[in-house]
C-alpha cells in the first residue's frame, strides 16, 4: 500500500483502511460518506436470516460491520490488496468472514447464494443478470453513476439502462426508480420477480434492495407497475419499499450501533414518505416555474397534506395533483 494504513472506527467496528489522500481510479478506498448505506445494510440484512455475499469487499467495512452485526457473510473482491485489508480487518474485530480472491462473476456464479450484495465503483449493469441467476432470496444493487440515471446523460441512459431520460426536478427519485426498472426488467427475461422493497440514496449513491421469487405471473405482475414519470421511462413506479421490512429495519435500529448520525434521520423520513405512490414534488423548482417566492415547507406541508421525503429536504410528497399543489402554493403566497 503506498502510505500504509490508519485505524478509523465506524459504527460498532474498528476498520484499517489506506492511508490515501487521492485515490487512483480502481484503487481500494474507503469512503466515509458511505457510512450510512452500510448502516442501512446492516438494518436490513438483519431483518432476514440469510448469508449475504458481499461480491465487491472493498476495505471489508460492509462485510465486517455486517459480521459484528450477526450476519453470515462471504466477503470478495478482485483485487489482492483488498482482499489481504478484509482479512485484516475480520482478524481486528475477531469476526469469522469466509474470503474469496476473484471476479465478482465468477464468485456469483459458483454457487446458489441466499443473498448478493451488488456494489461496485459506478454502474452495477455488468452483475445484474448474474446476480439475479445465482441469488435465491435478496439482492442489493448500488449505482453511483447517477448522472447516467438522471437525466444528464440521456444517451448513456438508454444503452446502459434502456429507458428515456431527461433531467427533472426530482431527479433523485428517478434514479431510484430507473435502477429499480431496469433491475425488473432483467429478472423478467429470465423469469425472476425481483420485488423492489426498500431504496435510498445519498449524495451520489442510489441503491435499491430486491426481493427475488420465481414464476412469469409474478414478472409480468412486476412489468404491468412499470410506467412514465414526466416523460421519463419506462421505470418503476410500483412501491419503492415494503411497508412491514421498514418496520423491521426500525426495530433494528434498537442494536445497531450508526456509523452515520444521518441514517436514523433518512429511515424516519421514509417510514414517513412509504405510503406516498407519487413520486415527489420539489419546492423551489416547482415555485421556480411558477415564478413565485417559496412559502416556508412547514406551510406547504399543512396546506398539501404532504410529508418530507428522505431524497432532498426540499422535497414533499403529497396525493394531491400537480395542478391542485400548484393552487395550494399560489393560494399560500397569495394570503
Ligand atoms: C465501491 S468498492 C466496495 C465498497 C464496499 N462494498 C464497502 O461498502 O465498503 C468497490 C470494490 O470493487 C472491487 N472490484 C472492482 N471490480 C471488481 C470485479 N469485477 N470483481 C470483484 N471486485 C471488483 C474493487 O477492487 C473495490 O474494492
Amino acid at each position: 500500500m503506498r502510505n500504509g494504513w490508519v485505524e478509523i472506527e465506524e459504527g460498532e467496528s474498528k476498520l484499517l483502511i489506506p492511508k490515501v489522500e487521492a485515490p487512483e481510479e480502481g484503487e481500494v478506498f474507503y469512503h466515509p460518506e458511505q457510512a450510512l448505506a452500510r448502516d442501512m445494510s446492516i438494518l436490513f440484512y438483519k431483518s432476514y436470516d440469510y448469508e449475504v455475499l458481499d461480491a465487491f469487499g472493498g476495505t471489508g467495512a460492509r462485510a465486517v460491520r455486517l459480521a459484528k452485526n450477526g450476519v453470515k457473510v462471504t466477503s470478495n473482491d478482485i483485487s489482492d490488496r483488498a482482499v489481504n485489508l478484509i482479512q485484516k480487518n475480520a482478524k481486528l474485530n475477531g469476526v469469522d468472514i469466509d474470503v474469496i480472491h476473484n471476479r465478482a462473476e465468477k464468485t456469483i456464479h459458483s454457487q446458489l447464494w441466499e443473498a448478493i450484495d451488488i456494489d461496485p465503483f459506478g454502474s452495477p449493469v455488468s452483475w445484474v443478470h448474474c446476480g439475479l441467476l445465482n441469488s435465491k432470496k435478496l439482492l442489493a444493487v448500488t449505482a453511483t453513476d447517477t448522472a447516467a440515471l438522471s437525466g444528464t446523460y440521456p444517451r448513456v441512459a438508454r444503452r446502459r439502462y434502456g429507458f428515456h431520460s431527461k433531467r427533472t426536478p426530482n431527479y433523485h427519485e428517478i434514479a431510484v426508480r430507473a435502477l429499480a426498472g431496469f433491475v425488473v426488467r432483467q429478472g423478467a427475461v429470465i423469469e425472476v420477480a425481483a420485488t423492489p422493497v426498500f431504496a435510498h440514496t445519498y449524495r451520489h449513491y442510489t441503491r435499491v434492495y430486491f426481493e427475488l421469487g420465481k414464476g412469469a405471473g409474478r414478472c409480468d405482475q412486476l412489468l404491468d407497475q412499470m410506467g412514465d414519470s414526466n416523460e421519463v421511462g419506462p421505470i418503476w413506479m410500483g412501491n419503492l419499499w415494503k411497508k412491514s421490512l421498514v418496520e423491521k429495519m426500525w426495530k433494528n435500529r434498537e442494536s445497531v450501533t450508526m456509523g452515520s448520525k444521518w441514517t436514523l434521520k433518512h429511515l424516519e423520513t421514509i417510514k414517513g414518505e412509504l405510503e406516498f405512490p407519487q413520486p415527489y414534488f420539489h419546492l423551489h423548482k416547482l415555485c421556480k416555474s411558477m415564478q413565485i417566492t417559496s412559502p416556508p415547507m412547514a406551510a406547504v406541508l399543512k396546506a398539501v397534506n404532504g410529508v418530507r421525503t428522505h431524497f432532498t429536504p426540499l422535497g414533499f410528497r403529497t396525493e394531491l395533483s400537480e395542478t391542485k399543489v400548484k393552487q395550494e402554493l399560489k393560494r399560500l403566497t397569495s394570503s
